[in-house]
């Protein structure tokens, strides 16, 4: 069988850097390689709202960002399927049906959910919405038949009920859904790529973040502001990489070909930081060059945005083609889910027959 893949973003703001190193970049591979059978990549709107009733503006504005984040950074419609959560009432049905296979305290165990309860005061006024949003994750993924899922860490506890759900429904009306398998990034720095403020996580609301649509204006002004080594006072200093924030883009995004390109008195990266850790190569230089290898990566990303801001109308386009599309999966798969279920009534020829038999 050829892997089906899915994954999704909520769009509650423009996506950054965290969301490329620890995603969008491996999409991006993935859609390359061919070796699977169908890619489709979700706006989840629905489950966005779960947190953001009260403001649906933000929704409704993030819904383009986030497409044209996806399709600045080479996601390319020809090979995935994007589509748009809200505009497939089949995986409302699913979620209803599936809302019946999960108790309330399973929920309430769910560590992601947990922990995201805390963090929007929710403890004494949870919205049923918000509680459940895992049953409606599970059926993004099982209404689609997709078996990987590529997604960071906090994400695997839905994962996880997502299996459950297939196979406690497996087991009661028969087979009828795939068990997924999450899939995270390799690289350790992909799974929690700091802000640039230091230790914590990329994140919007920490304000730490460099976005994919950021100019070079502002990428110049957030790299020199970067957290880098307090006790480096004076450029003759010995300096520390580990924590350096500099250093850890450097790690992340610096190729060889940029120290032949923008810093020709260093060989690579090792001896760049062979100098600071030694003492005598300022912060600044450091800066500089990080900046020149942003823009190497961003400049593309930027121009390819500026394409389609200026044909929006395409944008949504293939928004809406790719969600028919989607639709339409969806439409056969709870179709089989109705008639696993036996509430098949007006398509079951045979109900009827047998029915005559038992009235006869
Ligand atoms: N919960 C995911 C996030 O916050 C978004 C999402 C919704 C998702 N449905 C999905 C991811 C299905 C993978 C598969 O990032």
């Amino acid at each position: 069988m050829k892997d089906i893949i899915l994954t999704g973003d909520r769009p509650t703001g423009r996506l950054h850097l965290g969301h490329y190193v620890g995603s969008l970049k491996n999409r991006v591979k993935m859609q390359n390689e061919a070796s699977y059978e169908k890619m489709y990549v979700m706006i989840a709107d629905s489950q966005a709202l779960t947190d953001n009733f009260d403001n649906p503006g933000k929704i409704r504005e993030n819904l383009v960002e986030v497409a044209l984040d996806y399709l600045s950074v080479g996601l390319d419609p020809n090979k995935v399927t994007f589509f748009v959560q809200s505009q497939i009432p089949e995986l409302t049905e699913l979620t209803f049906y599936f809302l019946n296979l999960v108790t309330l305290s399973r929920l309430e165990r769910n560590p992601t959910v947990k922990s995201e309860i805390k963090l929007r005061n929710f403890e004494n006024s949870l919205p049923a919405g918000f509680l459940i949003y895992p049953v409606s994750q599970a059926a993004d993924i099982l209404l689609f038949d997709a078996n990987i899922i590529p997604v960071g860490e906090d994400q695997e506890p839905m994962i996880e009920q997502a299996r459950e759900i297939a196979r406690s429904f497996n087991n009661i009306y028969g087979k009828t859904f795939v068990e997924p398998k999450a899939v995270l990034p390799e690289a350790k720095i992909a799974r929690r790529m700091p802000g640039i403020d230091g230790g914590a996580k990329m994140s919007k609301s920490l304000g730490n973040a460099i976005y994919l649509a950021d100019d070079k204006k502002t990428i110049k002004k957030k790299v020199m502001s970067m957290y880098t080594d307090p006790n480096h006072i004076n450029i003759d200093d010995p300096g520390k990489v580990e924590g350096n924030i500099v250093f850890t883009y450097l790690d992340v995004f610096s190729k060889p070909e940029h120290f032949e390109k923008f810093l020709p008195d260093y060989e690579n990266l090792d001896a760049l930081k062979d100098h600071y850790r030694k003492g005598g190569l300022g912060d600044v230089k450091c800066k500089k060059f990080l900046i020149k290898v942003l823009e190497e990566e961003l400049e593309p990303i930027r121009q390819r945005r500026m394409e389609y801001e200026k044909d929006l109308s395409k944008v949504f386009k293939i928004l809406e083609e790719g969600t028919a599309k989607a639709r339409k999966v969806g439409e056969e798969k709870v179709s089989q889910v109705k008639k696993a279920m036996g509430i098949n009534y007006f398509e079951d020829t045979d109900l009827i027959k047998s029915l005559e038999e038992k009235y006869k």
